[in-house]
C-alpha cells in the first residue's frame, strides 16, 4: 500500500503525470549454467484489474525484441530473441520479467516499458555474462597435493617393508606392490599434469577424475602391506576403514562437482582426499612403531 500511496503523492505533486515504480535492479549475471535467463522487472504499484489495461515492451540495443499489447492480447518478438516471452499471468502481480533461452541471450543494457492505462514507466537492467571459474589454481594444488602425500608415504611404508620383512614368501607380494605402487604413481602423475595448467574444462575434469578414482588403489595397498607385514589388526582394520570413508568423501565430492556445474561442494572433495592421506600416514606410523618393537621379524605363516 506505502509504495502505490508514495506514487500516487509523487505522481501528483511534482511529476504531473502518473509514474509506475520498478524495484531497482542495476544488472543481473548469468553464466553457461543458466540455462534460462531471466531479466528483472518488477512494477511495484500495479492497479491495473486485466491484463487488457496492460501494455510491456522490451527494448535492446535500441529496437524492440519483444512487446506484448494487453489490449489484443498480442505478442511480437524479435526474430533475434525466438525463446522471448514474459509470464501474462504474473503481469497484474507487476512482474514484466523477460525470459528467455541462454542460447538467444546476449550481454548489455534491456529496458523494460511497462504501460498501464495512463501511468507509464520504464527502468534499465545490464545483463552480464561471467564466466563460471572452475577450482582455482590454489584448489586444484589441494587435489593434487594429498594423493601425492598420500603415494609418498605409501612409498614410506613400501621401504619399510622391504628392510624390514623380506623374505622368500613376502617377494612376490613385494613384487606385486612395487608394480601396483608405481602404475598408481604415474596415472596421479598423467592426472596432475592434465589438472593443474588446463584452461581447456575437459582436461581438468578428466585429470580430476582420474586422480580422484585411482587415488582408491592405495587402500588395495595398503590393506596389501599389512597382510605382508605382520596381518590384520583392530588398528589396521580402523585405518583402512577411515581411508575407505576417506574415499567415499571424495567420490561424492566428485560426482557433486561434476554435476553442480560450478564446483560448490569442492570442500567435500578435499576433505575425503585429506582423510585418505591421513589414513595413510597413521599406517606408516603405525607400521614404523610396530617394526621397531619387533626384534626378530617372522613373516606371517601360510594358513
Ligand atoms: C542464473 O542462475 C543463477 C543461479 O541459479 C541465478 O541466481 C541467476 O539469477 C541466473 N541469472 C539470470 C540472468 O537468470
Ligand atoms: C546493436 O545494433 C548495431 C546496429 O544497429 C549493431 O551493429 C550492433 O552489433 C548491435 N549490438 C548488439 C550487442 O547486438
Ligand atoms: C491470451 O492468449 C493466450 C493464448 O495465446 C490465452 O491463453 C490467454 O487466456 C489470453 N488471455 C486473455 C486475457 O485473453
Ligand atoms: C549499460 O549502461 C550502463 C549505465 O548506463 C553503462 O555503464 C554500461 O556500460 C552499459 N553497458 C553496455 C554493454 O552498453
Amino acid at each position: 500500500m506505502w509504495p502505490l500511496v508514495a506514487a500516487l503523492l509523487l505522481g501528483s505533486c511534482c511529476c504531473g503525470s502518473a509514474q509506475l515504480l520498478f524495484r531497482k535492479v542495476k544488472s543481473v549475471e548469468y553464466t553457461s549454467c543458466n540455462g534460462t535467463v531471466i531479466i528483472p522487472c518488477i512494477v511495484l504499484n500495479v492497479e491495473a484489474q486485466s491484463t487488457e489495461e496492460m501494455f510491456v515492451k522490451w527494448n535492446f540495443n535500441k529496437t524492440y525484441i519483444f512487446i506484448y499489447d494487453g489490449s489484443k492480447n498480442n505478442t511480437i518478438v524479435d526474430t533475434n530473441f525466438p525463446s522471448a516471452k514474459i509470464s501474462i499471468s504474473d503481469l497484474l502481480k507487476g512482474d514484466a520479467s523477460l525470459k528467455m533461452d541462454k542460447s538467444n541471450a546476449v550481454t548489455g543494457n534491456y529496458t523494460c516499458e511497462v504501460t498501464e492505462l495512463s501511468r507509464e514507466g520504464k527502468t534499465v537492467i545490464e545483463l552480464k555474462y561471467r564466466a563460471v571459474s572452475w577450482f582455482s589454481p590454489n584448489e586444484k594444488i589441494l587435489i593434487v597435493i594429498f594423493p601425492v602425500l598420500a603415494i609418498l608415504l605409501f612409498w614410506g611404508k613400501f621401504g619399510i617393508l622391504t628392510l624390514k620383512y623380506k623374505s622368500t614368501r613376502t617377494s612376490k607380494r613385494i613384487i606385486l606392490l612395487l608394480i601396483a605402487g608405481t602404475v598408481l604413481t604415474l596415472i596421479v602423475i598423467v592426472g596432475a599434469i592434465l589438472l593443474i595448467p588446463g584452461e581447456n574444462p575437459v582436461k581438468s575434469a578428466s585429470g580430476l577424475g582420474l586422480i580422484a578414482i585411482s587415488i582408491g588403489i592405495l587402500i588395495a595397498l595398503q590393506y596389501n602391506v599389512f597382510m605382508t607385514a605382520f596381518g590384520m589388526t583392530s588398528f589396521t582394520i580402523a585405518i583402512l576403514i577411515t581411508q575407505v570413508l576417506g574415499y567415499v568423501l571424495a567420490l561424492v565430492g566428485l560426482c557433486l562437482c561434476i554435476m553442480a556445474c560450478e564446483p560448490v561442494h569442492g570442500p567435500l572433495l578435499f576433505s575425503g582426499l585429506g582423510i585418505l592421506a591421513l589414513a595413510e600416514l597413521l599406517g606408516l606410523v603405525y607400521m614404523k612403531l610396530v617394526a621397531s618393537n619387533q626384534r626378530t621379524i617372522q613373516p606371517p605363516r601360510n594358513k
